[in-house]
């Protein structure tokens, strides 16, 4: 596919196609020697330093003069041969450019440049058995990346990678956010601490360096190779290496060569918003290799699933039973009614009374009081998709049997998005969640439902590495501790969707499933509720990015209540995304543009505090209508969750908001050009204090 691309290269303002070919007449090779070869960024003020001392590989990093990345190791140990990281000597080094504009099927915004300079640099070991081993360093003008390449050789035909020898020396005791490492789960609260306390992280790793920049450590197009999380290096308090999750045999990765190795990425900005704002993560990932994408469609949806979690229903048959033809005809009545486009039905298929053991669910069975055809035919006249589920509980082995079947099902009925689930210990056992295996299994999934024309979300997921852009069916994940753990655990605190935006949703979107205006469900678990206002809750339709994003509420709690009518209109994929404001753990002010209007979303922890924020953003001269729901005067997440003002005024751009947040609250806006009879008659928009 990439010898045919056509690559937009763009020369000031001037845009001018050119084909790969040619592209290659900008690179050049040279067979010099490369220890000390330095890479720029396109604007020169990001430097990347590849060094050979004694035969061992490393490379740094700086910007603007200053250390980022003190010099740190590269190489492989593997199973079986001598390791691949010292006795080398130079054999060549080649170097391109590349600048393209390119635009996601969906996503944070409608066009992303990925603009970078490029460095391979060639190694051969000087002694017997004379391998090689190529390391490929880009570096954007928002970080740089590398990832190994072992190729093909004699010698060499397959590799066992005992351990990837990756390092990270950073040059300061940074702050960091990070989750603890773990090979099967993402769901965690985040840590705030000292690079020298972190221990063991997974990533993305998220700092902030004494002199103001923040970076992020995370991988992408992570395809056939293992998850790497991120541990503390021995003899180096301020030096994190790769750990890559092994095999049950302790191999982390097996492969032939020639063989890729993920990017390993370091993003570097200035602000929290850099980092949300940056392309980096899916620049590295191959462009799309779906021919036709007119049907991935981002929507919204409702589902057969909160009232599961807060044990209204169940997921498996009896007198409660959620997902019976009745009960999703009721919900498809509701979401048609109310401008939802898509239903969740989860506890459809038989099995759940087995959940976790072998074999337990074959996904083609529905329960007796399911009519799958019955409800998909009618819920397609109401105008709504049904999103079919998938949990395998762990049993990975039956589920690679059934695939095929299972989304052939979906397919055949018309179901265009399903939801995949993993909740539960890996079959086989010793496979872990984020092993090469899983990986490997993730990648066939998507790739069978493309092949169905179905969108994915998936639930204990691999984390996201940006292969949604090769990949666009591949929508949204779990990989987060969402909002389920407030229906049975202590929850998340407020702080949580204040950090989640600068740390796991820096690898992609996140089905967190916001949306509960009923945020203590006492009728059903008096002692769990969600430590959120109502209006918080409608700011994470604007901060939280997914292309599929849920209303995670009962249609009851929804029915008469005005904020709802925020939740359906708000986008799910955006034309422009800005971070006006952050501090993370703290706040978070998003705004994020779909054609002409644009949304705003803020999020506070538990400290209420007023934000002032310039709506400079806007086009100059030209009226718009703010449309906003506030936290009350009195709110409190703990005590008046649900008090909130809404109002609607005449905003321009050099109006100044001001953004009353309570304890654990938020705003939610939407600014939308003003007709001429709203200019005239609305009034001009005053600060509340
Ligand atoms: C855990 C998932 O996160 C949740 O969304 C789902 O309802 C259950 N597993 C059951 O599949
Ligand atoms: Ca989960």
């Amino acid at each position: 596919m990439s010898g045919s691309r056509v690559i937009r290269r763009m020369f000031g303002s001037r845009v001018i196609m050119l084909s790969g070919v040619l592209l290659a007449v900008l690179a050049h090779a040279s067979d010099a020697a490369p220890s000390g070869e330095t890479l720029s960024s396109p604007d020169g003020r990001i430097r990347l330093v590849f060094s050979l001392d004694e035969g061992a590989p490393g490379y740094s990093v700086s910007r603007d003069g200053r250390e980022v990345i003190r010099p740190s190791r590269l190489g492989y140990r593997l199973r079986g041969a001598p390791p691949l990281e010292g006795g080398f000597a130079p054999a060549g080094t080649s170097r391109r450019s590349f600048d393209e504009v390119w635009r996601p099927v969906w996503g944070k915004a409608s066009e992303a440049r990925n603009h970078y300079n490029e460095l391979e640099v060639r190694l051969r070991e000087s002694g017997p058995p004379g391998r090689e081993l190529s390391i490929v360093f880009r570096a954007f003008d928002d970080g740089v990346a590398f990832r190994y390449r072992v190729p093909r050789q004699t010698g060499l035909p397959a590799v066992e990678i005992a351990d990837e020898l990756t390092e990270f020396r950073f040059a300061g005791d940074h702050t960091t956010w990070s989750i603890r490492a773990d090979y099967e789960s993402y769901e965690h609260l985040y840590r705030e601490m000292p690079l020298s306390e972190l221990g063991a992280a997974n990533t993305p790793v998220t700092m902030l360096t004494d002199d103001g920049l923040f970076l992020s450590v995370h991988e992408a197009a992570l395809t056939d190779y293992a998850g790497m999380t991120l541990a503390w290096l021995e003899g180096d308090p301020l030096g994190l290496r790769c750990e890559l999750v092994p095999w049950p045999d302790g191999v982390k990765v097996r492969g032939e060569t020639p063989l890729v190795s993920p990017w390993r990425t370091i993003q570097i900005g200035e602000s929290p918003g850099d980092l949300v704002e940056s392309f980096l993560i899916l620049n590295l990932n191959e462009p799309c290799a779906l021919e036709e994408t007119s049907w991935i469609r981002p929507m919204k949806y409702m589902g057969i699933w909160w009232s599961l979690h807060i044990g209204k229903e169940t997921w498996h048959e009896g007198p409660d039973h959620g997902a019976t033809t009745e009960n999703a005809e009721r919900y498809i009545d509701f979401a048609s009614d109310h401008g939802i486009p898509g239903l969740l039905i989860e506890g459809w298929n038989t099995g759940w009374d087995k959940w976790g053991a072998s074999e337990a669910y074959d996904y083609v069975t529905p329960y007796p009081d399911f009519d799958l055809e019955e409800v998909v035919g009618y819920a397609a006249e109401k105008g709504v998709s049904i999103i079919g589920h998938h949990e395998t509980g762990g049993d990975v082995v039956t589920y690679e049997r059934k695939l095929e079947e299972a989304l052939d099902l979906y397919a055949r009925v018309g179901v265009p998005a399903v939801k995949t689930g993993y909740a539960g210990g890996i079959y086989p056992r010793g496979q872990h969640h984020h092993g090469q295996w899983m990986v490997r299994h993730y990648r066939r999934v998507v790739e069978e439902a493309a092949r169905r024309r179905i969108m994915l979300d998936v639930h204990e997921p691999i984390k996201p590495t940006g292969v949604s852009r090769t990949y666009p069916n591949m929508m949204t994940r779990e990989g987060v501790r969402g909002m389920e753990y407030n229906a049975w655990s202590e929850g998340n605190p407020p702080e949580h969707t204040t950090i989640l935006p600068f740390t796991r949703m820096l690898a992609g979107p996140l089905d967190y499933t916001p949306g509960i205006f009923d945020l203590t469900f006492d009728e059903y678990k008096p002692g769990n509720r969600v430590h959120t206002t109502l209006v918080k809750q409608l700011a994470l339709y604007v901060v939280l990015e997914s292309p599929l994003q849920m209303a995670a509420d009962l249609p009851e709690n929804y029915k008469g209540q005005p904020p709802f009518g925020f939740i359906a209109k708000v986008p799910v994929t955006w034309d422009e995304t800005r971070v006006l404001d952050a501090a993370i753990g703290d706040y978070a002010v998003f705004a994020r543009r779909a054609g002409e209007a644009w949304y705003l979303g803020a999020v506070t922890d538990e400290g209420a505090r007023v934000i002032r924020t310039p709506l400079a953003f806007l086009d100059s001269g030209r009226s718009y209508v703010l449309s906003y729901y506030a936290d009350g005067a009195d709110a409190d997440w703990e005590k008046r969750p649900l008090s909130f003002e809404a109002g609607r005024a005449i905003v321009d751009q050099g109006t100044w908001l001001t953004l009353p947040l309570a304890a654990g609250g938020g705003y939610a806006a939407e600014i939308a050009p003003a007709t001429e009879e709203e200019a005239a008659s609305l009034p001009a928009y005053a600060p509340p204090f």
